[in-house]
């Protein structure tokens, strides 16, 4: 019988992660690297790229490399500081595994998140498709050399990335700040609601970077399974709260106020494509938004 392949998973701790190594856990052996020593057990090893720290052990038999790192996007104002961190965490750690290679000789397929938002957002009735131009904003230029760090590994194999859109789960991520204010019967529309978001469910995402590996893809693949708005995803979650949106829209100057430069991000939105994952034969479990909930 053929041994199982291994896969090396960098920043796999948080959201997306946790569900990723449940995943591909049976299918796989799995090696995960944190900067956190009291996370540390038999399938977990400590590494800091920013200071070039790792047990090259850690490589042995390795045959892909998964790297999801990176700083959360909305979790903070974007300071010039924290957009040199946002870049940091998403271009140094792809970089210091490249400079690991000689480790490495097994590796077949790297695979990258990367970001759905890099497309012109100002054009709000297109569908975006992997073909289109990224744009020249913070987060498209952002997701370009995010993408440039994983580009490295195409003189060694595959190199798949995954533009990720808003991931949807009862387990936590984004969601679960919009729900929030629902919950607590204080939600509201924000902008004029019709934002675009395209979206996918945590178990498709984690499923579609299984199926990268299985068909060993490369290049870039939307993980999206379907665009909504902000005023659907709203009014669907004070529905299955049991609330009613009573407040009036929360209007964009406001949210620039509270929010600064990164309000970008929830007041405008874009359509993604998926029809290219689809013709490689992936099926989404959750097709419609309402499934979701
Ligand atoms: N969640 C979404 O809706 C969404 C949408 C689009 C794209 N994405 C992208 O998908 C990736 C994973 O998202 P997530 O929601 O799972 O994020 P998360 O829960 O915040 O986890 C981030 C991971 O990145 C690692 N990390 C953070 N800063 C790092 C640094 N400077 N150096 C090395 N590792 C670092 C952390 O590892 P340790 O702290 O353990 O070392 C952690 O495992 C991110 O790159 C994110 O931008 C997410």
């Amino acid at each position: 019988m053929e041994s199982k392949k291994t896969i090396l998973l960098a920043g796999a701790t948080g959201f997306i992660g946790k569900e990723l190594i449940s995943e591909l856990s049976s299918s796989f052996e799995l090696k995960i690297l944190t900067r956190h020593k009291d996370k540390l057990n038999p399938n977990f090893y400590f590494w800091n790229p920013a200071l070039n720290e790792i047990d090259e052990t850690v490589f042995e038999n390795v045959t892909h490399i998964i790297n999801l790192c990176g700083a959360g996007i909305v979790d903070k104002r974007w300071t010039e500081s924290r957009k040199k961190e946002l870049s940091d965490s998403r271009v140094i750690p792809a970089e210091f595994l490249f400079s690991k290679l000689e480790f490495i000789p097994k590796l077949e397929q790297y695979i990258t998140a990367s970001g759905i938002n890099c497309y012109d957002i100002e054009n709000t009735e297109k569908i975006y498709s992997e073909e289109d131009e990224i744009a020249h904003d913070f987060v498209s230029q952002l997701v370009k050399n995010w993408e440039k760090g994983a580009d490295i590994f195409k003189t060694k194999c595959e190199v798949l990335k995954v533009r990720i859109s808003f991931v949807i789960s009862e387990k936590g991520g984004g969601i679960t700040k919009i729900e929030k204010p629902i919950k607590m019967g204080f939600g509201a529309i924000i902008g004029s609601g019709n934002q675009a978001m395209p979206w996918i469910h945590l178990t498709d995402l984690v499923r579609l970077f299984h199926f990268g590996i299985d068909k060993k893809l490369s290049g870039i693949y939307h993980a999206v399974s379907g665009n909504s708005t902000n005023k659907e995803v709203t009014l669907l979650l004070a529905k299955k709260n049991q609330k009613r949106i009573w407040l009036p829209k929360i209007p964009a100057f406001i949210l620039k106020i509270i929010l600064g430069k990164l309000s970008i991000l929830v007041l405008k939105g874009l359509k993604a494509s998926n029809s290219k994952i689809l013709a490689k034969g992936f099926e989404f479990k959750f097709k419609k938004i309402e499934d979701c909930f």
